[in-house]
């Protein structure tokens, strides 16, 4: 497994620009699979999970192939599969997005059921249960789940969570039902708005998207299209906090400000400077020291703090003199980074669901492990701030979310090298 070296006491100047969002990309490629032509979509990240969401729509026919750098073009005309292989669904938890779209196309998906990782359990209950209210009948084998259905049927779903893959899934079924579904307590990020505008360049009918109840027309026919991403809004809150940690001054471009409402206010209160140049670039000027501070943040579905900011909040706050307390709301065990901070002189005290962070503290390089990708990111955080060298294993972990992260940490001024 390689890893990222990072020698920490350097600031970070300089522009970056934010590439397209892993989570709109997977689900928006998720959904190609029901149009009747080929889908050519702009701005996709080159990221691992990218990589496997290609490999799953290879498996059950399309062809799939970069047009040119960030520009993927899919056919899913000769799609004839329904079935996800085990080792792709392992491999990546997003896989679970071509259900809808397979059920919708073929009338039967059998996926694996994905096991949990090291945030969490991340069972998929919410999805069989919209699915089901669909008309989809789920038949579970050993470790398998196949659904079938003759024709989905439009339903009204309520969720009795805002899960962004069970909202996800039921509406990119829903588009191809027959009748009108209605999902209430629906999740709320951009990355649902953006599906629904994808999916609405298709041809399909869906209003309310970014609220909690939305509904779907469902439509016999998608045809193909052409869309363009939105930018990573966690890509970008993360080299906003890199920035807040290592000190600096740097220019986010290709970043909209309204998708991490969140963030902002929280880094403001604390004290770095952060300006809106305009509808799409971001300016973030840390103040030479932190004055101290009692931090409490805790994360919630959008529009509260996004759970994949977490971690790198976390490492920023190492950086503030005071007491701070993070408490995770979404997932169950997503503080395991905090293991992997102490190991660098982080004074933090974790159980499953909360922290205590005692900041202003200096921290030392170690050898380091990303157990998420979020996580390994928070490390990197880490390591600018550090007075000897960290390395971290996950390199490859690390690299399903972010695109050439260390090129462009160095580009910025820090040193960060890969093994
Ligand atoms: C999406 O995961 C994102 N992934 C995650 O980003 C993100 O952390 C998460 O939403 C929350 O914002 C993608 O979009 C590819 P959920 P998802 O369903 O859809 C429970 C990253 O780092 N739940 O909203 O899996 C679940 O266990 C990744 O980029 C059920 O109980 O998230 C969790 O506690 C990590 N049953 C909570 O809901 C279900 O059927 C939120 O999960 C589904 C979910």
């Amino acid at each position: 497994m390689g890893e990222f070296v990072v020698r920490g006491g350097n600031r970070l100047e300089g522009a970056v620009r934010i590439n397209g969002a892993k989570n709109a990309a997977l689900p928006i490629m998720a959904a190609t699979i029901m149009a009747h032509d080929p889908v050519l979509l702009h701005g996709i990240p080159r990221l691992r999970d990218v990589d496997v969401m290609i490999r799953v729509l290879q498996s059950v026919g399309a062809t799939v192939q970069w047009a040119s750098n960030h520009d993927l073009l899919i056919d899913p005309r000769p799609i004839q599969h329904y079935v996800v292989p085990s080792e792709l669904m392992q491999e990546m938890r997003a896989s679970l997005f071509v259900t809808g779209p397979l059920l919708a196309r073929l009338g039967q998906a059998q996926v694996f059921q994905p096991g949990g990782c090291n945030i969490g359990d991340r069972p998929i209950d919410l999805h069989v249960e919209g699915l089901r209210h669909l008309g989809a009948v789920p038949l579970e084998g050993d470790g398998t789940l196949l659904l079938q259905c003759q024709k989905l049927q439009g339903a009204d779903i309520h969720l009795s969570y805002p899960s962004v893959g069970a909202t996800e899934n039921i509406m990119m079924a829903a588009s191809r039902a027959i009748g009108d579904t209605r999902i209430r307590n629906a999740a709320m990020e951009p990355e649902i708005v953006d599906l629904a505008q994808f999916l609405e360049t298709m041809g399909a009918v869906v209003r309310g998207a970014g609220t909690s109840e939305i509904r779907i027309v469902g439509q016999e026919h998608l045809c193909g299209s052409e869309y363009t991403i939105i930018p990573d809004r966690i890509e970008a809150g993360t080299f906003a906090l890199a920035t807040a940690t290592a000190g600096g001054h740097v220019l986010l471009k290709n970043c909209l400000p309204d998708h991490v409402p969140g963030l902002w206010g929280r880094m403001r209160e604390i004290g770095v400077d952060v300006r809106e140049i305009d509808a799409e670039n971001m300016e973030i000027i840390a103040p030479e020291r932190y004055r101290p501070a009692s931090i409490s943040l805790h994360t919630n579905p959008y529009p509260g703090f996004a759970t994949d900011l977490q971690p790198q909040f976390m490492a920023f706050l190492l950086k503030v003199p005071g007491v701070h307390l993070i408490s995770e709301r979404v997932f169950e065990s997503r503080l395991g980074h905090a293991r992997e901070l102490r190991r660098m002189g982080a004074q933090i005290v974790a159980d499953q669901r909360v922290a205590m962070i005692y900041g202003g503290h200096s921290l030392h390089g170690a050898q380091v492990r990303a157990l998420d990708l979020r996580a390994g990111a928070a490390l990197v955080i880490a390591g600018l701030i550090a007075e000897t060298p960290t390395v971290i294993a996950g390199r490859e972990i690390i690299e399903r979310g972010y695109e050439n992260l260390a090129t462009r940490l160095q580009g910025l001024g820090a040193d960060v090298t890969l093994t």
